[in-house]
């Protein structure tokens, strides 16, 4: 079995890709950053500044997060609750990337992430997959589409959970993210050297999928 990364900037299909291909497999899949969601939601709750290493320490100390299969599909679980909805709004979106450029943070997640490859059989969807997580993987993807395309699908997801958002709030903080994330000095978002790159503004939903798939496929047969 082997391992997949999945990297790309936000609302880019990652997750879908990745969820697609580790079932077709059937592959465990991971989304990693629904772990740097988890950990900014308790940071959230507890009032954490995240200018203050020892604040930053302490609660790290008193996070457990784990994924578990909720009626099909995947959920992330914060001390052994369900946090999967609350993770994916605005608030958490607004604050993640901050969180996730803190070196503590990353130093407390990538062990995780790392351990669960251990044994191959992982489709994991991040920014620092290929880079960092799973140097080694025997296929990498960067996925990239058009920022107008990003808005779209991504306004439409959070309407669709009856999220209250415009769409220059949404753009507004993918520009951000992407900004925060592929700049950070911590291991930034960049396209691995030997990533293959999947643009997917002008596929179809099922163009996309069926590339990555094949992909996955053609390194499985060699
Ligand atoms: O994929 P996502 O939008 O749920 O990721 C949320 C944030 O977490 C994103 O802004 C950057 C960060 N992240 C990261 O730094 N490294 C990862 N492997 C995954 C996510």
């Amino acid at each position: 079995m082997i391992n997949i990364a999945i990297d790309g900037y936000s609302a880019c299909g990652k997750s879908t890709l990745a969820k697609a291909i580790a079932s077709e497999l059937d592959y465990r899949f991971i989304d990693t950053g629904a772990m740097y969601r988890a950990v900014t939601l308790y940071f959230i709750r507890q009032g954490v500044s995240l200018g203050v290493a020892d604040e930053v320490a302490k609660s790290l100390g008193e996070i457990d997060i784990d994924f578990a299969n909720v009626e099909g599909r995947n959920h992330t679980f914060l001390n052994g609750e369900d946090v999967e909805d609350e993770i994916r709004g605005m608030a958490v979106g607004q604050m993640v990337s901050p969180v996730a450029a803190i070196s503590a943070v990353r130093r407390y997640i990538v062990p995780q992430q790392k351990k669960m490859g251990l044994k191959g059989g992982v489709v994991m969807d991040g920014r620092d997959i290929g880079t960092v997580v799973f140097p080694n993987a025997e296929l990498k993807i960067f996925v990239t589409a058009d920022m107008d395309i990003r808005v779209k699908r991504r306004l439409s997801e959070l309407l669709e959970q009856g999220k209250q958002v415009t769409e220059a709030e949404v753009r507004a903080n993918l520009l951000e993210r992407d900004h925060i994330d592929s700049t950070r000095a911590d291991s930034p978002l960049k396209q691995a050297e030997d990533a293959i790159l999947l643009d997917n503004s002008k596929l179809s939903f099922q163009e996309f999928i069926d590339r990555g798939i094949a992909l996955a496929k053609e390194k499985l047969n060699g």
